[in-house]
């Protein structure tokens, strides 16, 4: 029963993303890419998550273009991305029409495997993706969300695996965002999914907590087939366990992936160099690297926990936190226990914030009020009617998915975006983060203009040059 174990190498995605808030550029990762390229790994996690907002807000980038120019440069390892299911790479659910060509241009512009998951879990938001994704002929992976609370069985996770299976899912991931997925958890959660899907399940889990690869390799165990793991001048702390040293633990063994340990240590170097960049310039904290033991602890997400303190602190009431601490599970109860991911978690910990300083739901915010209302989808538990009521007051709940009620939006984005389009992907950047968007599309016009102006320049000299030999 033991094989070979493949690996996904997030360095370009998420190990950037959680370490230094998604900051590297193309250029920093450019040169190495065929060498990442030659490992052999199952895939190159490479794009989507913050990746697309990072590069339009902060690096003035196109992330078309990131994609195409990473394409290039990876000729024979599979592209990997994550996509946040309705919300696709943005913050709110957007129409079918949007959702089905980002997905058509993603594939288009070289995405081999698009990860889809689900705040909510709530199978209906990852539909139109999936779909999208296999009318592109792309690999669909589903996304079981990992949390913990009582709801949240084996075999609830397990059924959900079943479920994006029959969805049309060629290989499912679990998801654990917040590195709470214990080892011998991991073991028996592996154990049921494996046992109820026949599609390959894999592992995405975060060294946060410290436990990751201890994790992974007691998933690997139980016969998981494909593991995260980010190279080691980006991993550990809140990223991914580090790649080279499960190369080397598994070497020699039934489950060994044939990797060569001295590739890796070739493009580590590569990145040891930015890690010491980012370290000298303050985007690489140290204390990210530092195991949250209270995160496991609480069974939060450790970046749960610092939006808890900084809130408190604001409300000059630091000496809540227990009180908040123990308000988190309650809440999630009461809201038909939504798994502590972006957005749920924020909205269950600024409610849970509310409560402690304010009273019980005396001062309910608009999302927990829209969560409650089935804005977001279903929860994992039905919400108790009552409790419904008490927030939402006479308002119908929404029981429909809820891109139903979001009317076709893509030809009024084009109609809107117009002659600032220069590329039809264009539409997508703007549909996504619209203002944010139109800047980059300025500093685009700007740079092109001054291109344009350097290049009849030149022409214009060179024609000068020509006068001269004549
Ligand atoms: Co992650």
């Amino acid at each position: 029963m033991a094989k070979q174990v493949k690996i996904t190498e997030t360095i370009i995605r998420d190990a950037h993303q959680s370490l230094i808030a998604t900051r590297m550029t193309t250029d920093e990762m450019l040169e190495i890419l065929p060498e990442l390229d030659k490992v052999g790994y199952h895939s190159l996690e490479a794009w989507g998550g913050a990746t697309f907002d990072s590069c339009l807000r902060f690096l003035n980038e196109d992330p078309w273009q990131r994609l195409r120019t990473i394409k290039d440069h990876v000729k024979n390892t599979p592209l990997q991305m994550l996509f946040r299911g309705q919300n696709i790479l943005g913050y709110r659910h957007y129409a079918d029409d949007v959702v089905e060509y980002f997905v058509q241009k993603c594939v288009a512009n070289g995405m081999d495997i698009i990860r889809i998951f689900d705040a909510l879990n709530d199978p209906r938001n990852l539909k139109t993706a999936i779909n999208a994704t296999k009318k592109e002929k792309g690999h669909v992976q589903g996304c079981v969300c990992y949390t913990t609370g009582p709801v949240f069985t084996n075999e609830y996770f397990a059924k959900y695996a079943k479920q994006l299976e029959e969805m049309g899912a060629d290989s499912i991931c679990i998801k654990d965002m917040a590195g709470l997925l214990k080892p011998y958890d991991a073991y028996d959660l592996v154990t049921a999914i494996k046992s109820i899907v026949k599609i390959p399940v894999q592992l995405h889990t975060h060294y946060t907590t410290g436990i990751a690869s201890m994790t992974i390799l007691k998933a690997i165990e139980a016969g998981v087939d494909v593991v995260d793991c980010a190279l080691s001048p980006l991993a550990l702390g809140t990223s991914q366990p580090a790649t080279e040293p499960l190369v080397a633990t598994l070497q020699g063994t039934p489950y060994d992936t044939g990797i060569d340990l001295a590739q890796l240590d070739k493009i580590a170097k590569h990145f040891d160099g930015l890690r010491e960049k980012y370290l000298a310039s303050g985007l690489l904290d140290p204390k990210v690297l530092k195991v949250n033991v209270n995160a496991l602890m609480y069974q939060v997400p450790g970046g749960m926990l610092s939006n808890l303190l900084s809130q408190l602190k604001q409300a000059g009431a630091s000496d809540k936190l227990e009180a908040c601490l123990e308000e988190v599970p309650r809440v999630r109860e009461a809201a038909g226990y939504p798994p502590l991911v972006t957005p749920t978690s924020q909205i269950v910990g600024t409610q849970a914030v509310f409560n402690v300083l304010f009273g019980e739901y005396k001062n309910v915010t608009k999302e927990f009020r829209g969560m409650v209302k089935g804005e977001y989808g279903r929860t994992p538990v039905d919400i108790d009617p009552e409790f419904v009521k008490k927030i939402i007051g006479d308002e119908k709940q929404i029981t429909c998915r809820p891109a139903d009620n979001i009317k076709p939006e893509l030809e009024t984005l084009k109609s809107k975006l117009g002659a600032r389009a220069h590329q039809e992907e264009d539409v997508l950047s703007y549909a996504l983060f619209d203002q944010v968007a139109m800047k980059f599309f300025d500093k685009r016009d700007e740079g092109e203009t001054i291109a344009a102006a350097v290049a009849n320049a030149a022409d214009a000299k060179y024609n000068v040059n020509i006068h001269e030999v004549k």
